[in-house]
């Protein structure tokens, strides 16, 4: 770990406090120590709530045990304890329980179970009386209430709450220790089918599955992140703690008042209780021994129905997908929310087809019920068809958010600039200057997005003005004529410019309002990553539609996009010895070099990457970057590692990215990398939580769809990657803007209003997705981002592409990509044995005309290799170039 001053920045901001380690736990009294066949767990002798939670035979305590002592003030959170609201019949005010604000020792119950005890004294009176239970259930640990009605009138049960607690807390300790002790977890807010799920931050070693307790009625109906007091030992809920969450199993009374204007997940509920009535909710800790990708079979184990969607939960129109469900009892129906915007057809026994209506848009919740009563939702996002919100976000951002003003003092004119939509207004000032600066992830995002979206869907009017762009704006004054480049192009200096219009609404005195020579700095390395990203992405254009691009040739910006990152390995720039967001570009320029023969850049810049690669892989953990623990290293350290053939640090990294990145059937945390604390650098409503496909999902997913390519065996990679990599298409609305990421907190629910640091996901999108088939051991043939039809003897296969990105195609069970720069790969057939495989070509849909388009062809290592079997075709830039007309052509590819 490095120092990082935009941490202490936070920290500075936010956080003031004592240490904060009153004794109300009860910890002095000591633990009891419970044991069953999976577990070896603690619990505080006083409360009776959950300490340390370790799997058998295992060290690795899921729970942070090693910091109870900071953790044991009233109003801190474990499992075990439990909040709701109620009101008795007739009254219209909710009345408030919660065990952890006054804790008072419990009293022992004598039951069969592991522990019990009643909660009345730290409850106090009331007419609820909780009776908590620590159960062996198979071997797993149990944790089970008993709520009885003990007063005289009928109680309404509004909101009922179950804090869960993991070692998520990485203030103060080392990387290496962080690695070592912490833990991560993720919801599925899925109703009876719902499920917690948490394994090791390293992603490997034994997962973590709490499911609804079998004999209770406990859906799993909301998630509400939980305050905290932030004491200085942990600083609760800032970057290097997030903070914790509680599984709602009721949440009516939270949607009546602090949710008034969202739509929850789930529909609200509450439930009566009449004098004398009780009710029970329970969880079971189960563990998956096989880690993260054993989880279903460990979830459907405890008689969990389990839901998985191909190709994941974000769904075009016009793109079907696929929904397998795992039940102990059958499916006695299923209905969508809205009525009709997915339409849910049954293929066999628990396997549907799920196609979006030609009007569906937004979320959309499936309803599944089963004949034993119980219910699980999966939840959907459909978009436009992919190649509409493609278009859709060009033109918004080259109109809407198009910087025309050629007075401005910064230079901004022209450019793509960020935008915010609940104003509808271009941001031209805000007092973290970057976002208004063109730079940092916050202020790139807009052109970022416009220009590599030219790099797979390429329209005449938008290059023309991003031309405009690179001519006016990046080239001269966000990059100087040394190819450096500035913090920000925006900047509050108010000896550099007495009259420009500074919003006095904002407050300047923050360190994130540079002066005009902290903006010009030219020392964050991430900076580099996207102007190399758009200028590659104009080579691109150049290169396969060169009649869009005036006023320069595409050996200028691949050129320039070379110089750019040379320029960040230089000693004046931070940062360039970590992974960087979007990196990936760079292999892509580096391949690109080799393919046009410029072998003395390409070797120059292969060896300052090498020199990156080495360090990484002699560091215990090369994930550094700006933050204490960050998902944004790992793209750039898998993609080198793996280039130079460094497979331990790779497969480390591979694992590193499933830790922090979950599948679950919900599209909002499917493939969705855990960030948090960017909302305060990029978006508009700042503050810390779990954010819903920011860019870490697009980004991440690059390395579990490389790792996938490289071994096609292995599905789950697909499945988290696919999930990542189908993020970016849902922060685009229907009018083209793209926020973001979604806050996830119950009380907002909502796409930012900033388009702020949208790009860099977009980017790993358009680098990494494409149409992937899949060999699945039980669910049999699948495609991710296409429709796939197999002969009725299996022979062979017939693909339509429908993902944003039809310029790649993976077929897992031969190992062959193919990959194109114009055009469109409409569909591929193949033959199950590997004996043909062919390839439709076709020009864009409604683009520019591409005179021919290169085709190249790789196979996975231990594959047969295959090459185009034309003699007409030549070779071009390592591949086969394909002449293109308006009709589509078919490529035939012959094994060699
Ligand atoms: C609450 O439940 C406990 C245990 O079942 C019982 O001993 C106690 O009397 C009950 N308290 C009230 C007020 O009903
Ligand atoms: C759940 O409980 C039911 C009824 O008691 C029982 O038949 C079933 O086997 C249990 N399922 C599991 C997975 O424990
Ligand atoms: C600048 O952009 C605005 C908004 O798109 C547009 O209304 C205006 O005509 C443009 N001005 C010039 C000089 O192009
Ligand atoms: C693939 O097979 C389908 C159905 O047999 C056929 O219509 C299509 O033209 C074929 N496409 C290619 C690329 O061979």
């Amino acid at each position: 770990m490095m120092v990082h001053p935009w941490l202490l920045g936070v920290i500075g901001l936010l956080f003031l406090g004592a240490q904060g380690q009153s004794d109300n736990l009860g910890l002095s009294n000591g633990y009891i120590s419970i044991a069953t066949a999976n577990f070896n767990a603690k619990i505080v002798t006083d409360a009776q709530v959950l300490a340390s939670l370790t799997p058998a035979g295992n060290t690795f305590d899921f729970l942070p045990f090693d910091k109870i002592s900071v953790r044991a003030n009233n109003g801190q959170y474990h499992w075990g304890d439990v909040t709701f609201q109620y009101r008795e019949q007739g009254n219209s005010n909710w009345i408030d329980g919660n065990s952890a604000t006054t804790r008072k020792p419990v009293t022992v119950v004598t039951t069969n179970a592991l522990a019990a005890s009643n909660l009345t004294p730290t409850l106090g009176t009331g007419p609820l009386n909780i009776t908590r239970e620590w159960l062996d259930v198979s071997g797993d640990l149990g944790l089970r209430f008993t709520i009885v009605n003990s007063g005289t009138s009928t109680i309404e049960l509004g909101s009922l709450g179950f804090p869960a607690e993991f070692n998520s807390i990485f203030t103060n300790r080392a990387a290496t220790d962080i690695q070592r002790l912490c833990s991560l977890s993720d919801p599925y807010i899925g109703m009876h089918a719902g499920y917690i799920r948490a394994n090791p931050i390293s992603g490997t070693g034994t997962a973590l599955a709490v499911t609804p307790l079998n004999g209770t009625d406990t859906p799993f109906e909301g998630y509400h992140n939980l305050a905290e007091q932030s004491f200085s030992s942990t600083y609760y809920g800032s970057q290097t703690f997030e903070g914790f969450y509680e599984w709602q199993v009721l949440t009516k009374a939270w949607a009546e008042k602090e949710w008034a204007s969202v739509t929850p997940w789930n529909p609200p509920s509450s439930r009566t209780l009449a004098p004398g009535q009780s009710m029970q909710f329970g969880f079971r800790f189960s563990i998956a021994k096989a880690g993260v990708r054993d989880l279903d079979a460990t979830v459907s184990g405890t008689g969990t129905p389990v839901a998985v969607g191909v190709p994941g939960y974000i769904i075009p129109r016009g793109s079907p997908a696929q929904l397998f469900l795992q039940a102990s009892s059958s499916v006695s129906s299923i209905s969508s929310e809205p009525s009709g915007a997915l339409v849910v057809k049954e293929v066999s026994t628990n396997s549907y087809t799920i196609t979006p209506s030609s009007t569906a848009w937004g979320r959309v919740r499936l309803t599944i019920k089963y004949v034993d009563g119980k219910t699980q939702t999966v939840h959907y996002h459909v978009t436009k068809a992919s190649t509409d919100v493609l278009s859709n976000l060009g033109t918004f951002l080259t109109t809407k958010q198009w910087f025309n003003d050629t007075s401005d003092p910064f230079g901004r004119a022209y450019s793509v600039v960020t935008y915010d939509y609940e104003v509808g207004a271009i941001v031209t000032q805000d007092p973290r200057v970057w976002i208004a600066g063109l730079s940092d992830e916050g202020g790139t995002g807009a052109y970022l997005a416009a220009m590599i979206k030219q790099a797979i869907q390429p329209n005449a009017d938008e290059v023309a003005k991003l031309e405009m762009f690179v001519d006016k704006v990046l080239w001269g004054t966000i990059q100087t004529s040394d190819y450096a480049v500035r913090k920000s192009v925006f900047y509050y200096d108010k000896s550099a410019l007495p009259n420009y219009p500074y919003q006095s609404r904002f407050d300047w005195g923050s360190w994130t309002s540079w002066n005009k020579a902290s903006a010009y700095a030219v020392d964050r390395a991430y900076d580099y990553v996207h102007v190399a990203a758009a200028y590659w992405s104009m080579y691109r254009v150049a290169r396969a539609y060169p009649q869009l691009v005036k006023s320069h040739t595409w050996d200028w910006y691949l050129g320039q996009a070379y110089s750019t990152i040379i320029r960040a390995t230089k000693s004046d720039v931070g940062y360039n010895r970590v992974g960087l967001m979007g990196e990936t570009v760079f292999g892509e320029i580096l391949t690109d070099l080799t393919r046009e023969g410029e072998t003395s850049q390409a070797s120059t810049l292969s060896t300052a990457m090498k020199s990156r690669a080495t360090q990484w892989n002699s560091e215990a953990v090369p994930y550094g970057s700006e933050m204490a623990w960050d998902s944004t290293g790992q793209e750039g350290v898998y993609y080198w590692t793996k280039y130079f053939g460094y497979t331990g640090t790779m497969t480390k990294t591979v694992n590193s990215v499933l830790g922090y990145m979950p599948t679950v059937p919900h599209w909002g945390w499917n493939g969705n990398a855990r960030r948090y604390w960017d909302n305060i650098y990029g978006g508009k409503l700042q503050r810390i939580e779990r954010q819903i496909h920011h860019y870490g999902s697009g980004l991440n997913a690059l390395v579990l769809l490389s790792a996938f390519r490289s071994d096609p065996s292995d599905w789950y990679l697909l499945q988290v990657g696919y999930g990542g990599t189908s993020g970016p298409l849902s922060n685009i609305n229907q009018d083209g803007f793209a926020a973001a990421s979604f806050h996830s907190w119950p009380d907002t629910l909502k796409w930012d209003g900033y388009s702020g640091d949208y790009g860099p996901g977009f980017l790993g999108m358009v680098l990494g997705s494409g149409t992937y088939i899949a060999q699945h051991e039980t669910l049999g043939l699948l495609a991710y981002g296409g429709t796939l039809i197999s002969s009725s003897d299996a022979s062979s296969v017939s693909v339509t592409t429908q993902g944003p990105v039809r310029r790649k195609v993976f077929i897992g069970p031969l190992g062959v990509l193919l990959t194109t720069d114009a055009g469109s790969i409409d569909g591929f057939n193949y033959t199950s044995d590997g004996s043909r495989i062919s390839v439709t070509l076709a020009q864009l849909p409604s683009g520019p005309s591409a005179v021919s388009a290169v085709l190249w062809v790789e196979t996975t290592s231990g594959f047969t290799k295959y090459a185009v079997s034309s003699s007409t075709t030549t070779q071009s830039r390592q591949g086969w170039e394909i002449p293109l007309s308006s009709s589509a052509v078919i490529v035939q590819l012959k094994r060699t």
